[in-house]
């Protein structure tokens, strides 16, 4: 048995590698600052523990101290604790930064200058690192990572990249690791950084270090009142009041959904392995149009809503992508993600079973055009 600390243990994620890592009797430290953007004011703290083998250090990954307290006696760290919304941290930029980049600097700060028995650490990080990922030049210049759209671009209405070298078309492929990150955003570029700050210092102090590159996780337990992110549990949220779904470009664009169960065992898979070093994509390794997602959850909802494609944009949103998985498949053979179908009807099965939230996604999208964003 190994004591595991998850930093943002209580989010949702954390809570399904929690219930993973019980099952197989290790012991789970959370150190986690109960966010209001993700438990609400009032959710009471007993009601957020999971488990009582759960021991729950209520503290910001910004405190040197709250690290110190929770540290101790651990082996391995799941560094999940992180603002997670694309659109907001284009305005909240100083919180980003704070929590997500500073918030990393102060666990590695702890663990190069305390005693302590980490021997792992796994980092979330996200395939928003690699903004638009890998493309194919229609022309002749091969493999390329084209440049985040402009917000002139964007108001154009033309949605797809262009080749970077010769500005010909070009078709968006799976993308592999070993693809230039090219982040669209400000939570990208503190992704990436969270992400190659552990690489280097988990090398240096000799700690296994192994950066997760999650696609969009979805699954039970999502913060359904969140509005800047999760489109499947935002969508959700409408289609069972029957409000229309707004639908970003063109509907055409694509995403890459993998159900958290899916992720939890990867994440319990890698803190088994014994790599000294790794950065692994994390997706089911397909492409889902975010327009035959909505009318596939509107049908599982039996929804009245109208499904509307608003020709509006967002800087920072990225147009394809989707994990290439030959890595993953090569590091843990009989991994296998779980079909969109399957799991979209687990979502809704538990989603029928919460509340339902007063739709705020209006607001997230009146601070990002107040903004000009
Ligand atoms: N959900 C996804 O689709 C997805 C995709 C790519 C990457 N990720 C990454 O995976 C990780 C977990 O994501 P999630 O979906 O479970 O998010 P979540 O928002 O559900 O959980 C995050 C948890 O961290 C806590 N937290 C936030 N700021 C904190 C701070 N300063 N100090 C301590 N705790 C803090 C919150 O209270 C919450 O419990 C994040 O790092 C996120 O960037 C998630
Ligand atoms: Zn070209």
């Amino acid at each position: 048995m190994t004591r595991i600390l998850i930093s943002g243990g209580a989010g949702f994620i954390g809570r399904h590698v929690t219930q993973l890592l019980i099952s197989k009797s290790h012991e789970v430290v959370w150190l986690d600052n109960l966010d209001t953007q993700i438990h609400g004011e009032y959710e009471d703290i007993h009601n957020i523990r999971l488990h009582e083998q759960v021991k729950l250090i209520v503290g910001s990954v910004c405190e040197k101290e709250a690290w110190r307290q929770a540290i101790d006696g651990v082996d391995a760290i799941v560094h999940f604790a992180a603002q997670t919304g694309t659109g907001q941290s284009m305005y909240q930029i100083a919180r980003y930064t704070d929590e997500n980049i500073g918030g990393t600097g102060v666990m590695w700060d702890v663990l190069a200058n305390e005693t302590h028995q980490v021997k792992k650490v796994l980092i979330a990080s996200s395939r928003a690192i690699y903004g638009e990922g890998a493309y194919r030049c229609i022309s002749k210049c091969g493999n390329v990572v084209p440049l985040p759209r402009s917000k002139a671009q964007l108001v154009r209405h033309q949605w797809s990249p262009v080749c970077p070298k010769c500005g010909a078309d070009v078709e968006p492929i799976a993308t592999p690791e070993d693809s230039t990150p090219q982040p669209a955003s400000l939570y990208a570029i503190t992704k990436l950084a969270q992400e190659q700050m552990s690489l280097t210092m988990g090398k240096a102090l000799g700690i296994s270090t192994i950066a997760l590159r999650f696609q969009n996780v979805f699954g039970s337990g999502q913060s359904l009142r969140n509005p800047y992110t999760g489109i499947i549990s935002i969508f959700s949220n409408q289609m069972r009041q029957n409000l229309p779904i707004n639908i970003y470009e063109d509907g055409e664009e694509t995403r890459d959904f993998i159900l958290v169960n899916d992720v939890a065992k990867i994440c319990e898979l890698a803190l088994s392995s014994d790599y000294e070093a790794l950065v692994l994509n994390v997706g089911s390794g397909l492409a889902t149009k975010v327009i035959d997602l909505a009318y596939n959850l509107k049908y599982l909802w039996n929804s009245d809503s109208s499904i509307e494609i608003t020709g509006d944009s967002r800087v920072g949103d990225i147009r394809h992508n989707w994990a290439d998985l030959r890595v993953l498949h090569k590091v843990f053979p009989d991994w296998q993600p779980t079909p969109l179908e399957v799991g979209l009807e687990k979502f809704v099965a538990w989603a029928a079973t919460q509340e339902i939230y007063e739709d705020k996604s209006k607001i997230a999208a009146q601070e990002l055009k107040q903004r000009n964003l």
